[in-house]
C-alpha cells in the first residue's frame, strides 16, 4: 500500500485541531460552570412567594380564618427568606363555599380576568417566583391568571405550590408555563386539608420539598 505522507499529515493536524478544541470548549465550560458557582455563592438569587388563597367556608375543613394555601406560603417565605405578596382579589368571594365555587366556575368558562389589588411586585428585583395557589375547578383562580399576565417572567424561574382536595396539581404547571413563558422548577402539591390541620406534618413536608430542590 502506498502511503500519502501529505494527506496523512492533514488528518493528524486535522485531528489534533478538533482535540484542541475539544479541550478549550470543556475549559470553557468549567470556566462557566465555575463562574457560575461563585456568582452562587456570593450574588444570593432575590425569592419572592406570590399566592392567592381564599380563608372563610370550604371543602373538608369548615370555616377558617387563613386559607390553605396561604399557610405554605408563609412557610416558605420563612424557610427561604423571600418576600410575601398576595394576590388578592379586588371583590371577594362569598363567605360560604357553595356559592363561592358557583361564581369560580362561571369565571372559569368566561376566562375572566379578575381585577387584583395592591401594588404588584417589581419583578426585576427578583430571580425566583414560588407561586401559590388552590386548585379551583382543576386549574388557578383565575385571578392568578390575571396577577400572571400583568407581570414580566422572561428570565425568572417559577415555582409552583398548590393546595387541593384530591385532584392534585394536574396541568396547573403546564398553564403557568404557557402564560409566562418563565423556567419552570418542579411544583409541589399538599391537601389543604393537611396544611390547615396538621400544621407540623406540612412544615416537615415543605421543608424536605425545599430541601430537594436546593432551599
Ligand atoms: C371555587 C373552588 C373550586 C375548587 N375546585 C377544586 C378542584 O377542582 N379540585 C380539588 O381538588 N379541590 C378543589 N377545591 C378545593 C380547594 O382546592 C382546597 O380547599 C384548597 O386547599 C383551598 O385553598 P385556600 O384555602 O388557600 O383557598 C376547590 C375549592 C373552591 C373554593
Amino acid at each position: 500500500m502506498k502511503i500519502n505522507f501529505k494527506k496523512l499529515a492533514a488528518i493528524l493536524m486535522a485531528a489534533t485541531f478538533s482535540l484542541m478544541l475539544a479541550a478549550c470548549g470543556a475549559q470553557g465550560a468549567q470556566n462557566e460552570k465555575s463562574s457560575a458557582k461563585s456568582e452562587g455563592t456570593t450574588k444570593k438569587s432575590k425569592i419572592v412567594v406570590a399566592y392567592f388563597s381564599r380563608a372563610d367556608e370550604n371543602y373538608g375543613v369548615g370555616v377558617i380564618t387563613e386559607g390553605n394555601t396561604s399557610i405554605l406560603a408563609k412557610m416558605i417565605a420563612e424557610k427561604t427568606g423571600a418576600d410575601l405578596f398576595e394576590i388578592k382579589p379586588a371583590k371577594a368571594y362569598p363567605k360560604e363555599y357553595k356559592p363561592a365555587t358557583e361564581i369560580a366556575k362561571t369565571e372559569k368558562e368566561e376566562k375572566a380576568r379578575p381585577e387584583i389589588v395592591g401594588t404588584l411586585p417589581d419583578m426585576e428585583k427578583y430571580d425566583v417566583v414560588f407561586l401559590g395557589y388552590p386548585i379551583w375547578w382543576s386549574d388557578l383562580p383565575m385571578a392568578v391568571y390575571t396577577f400572571l399576565e400583568k407581570e414580566n417572567f422572561k428570565g425568572k424561574t417559577i415555582i409552583p405550590f398548590c393546595t387541593h382536595e384530591g385532584s392534585g396539581i394536574g396541568n396547573t404547571e403546564q398553564f403557568i408555563k404557557d402564560t409566562t413563558k418563565a423556567n419552570m422548577k418542579q411544583g409541589f402539591e399538599m391537601r389543604g386539608a393537611t396544611a390547615q390541620n396538621s400544621r407540623d406534618e406540612a412544615k416537615t413536608e415543605i421543608e424536605n420539598w425545599l430541601k430537594s430542590i436546593g432551599y
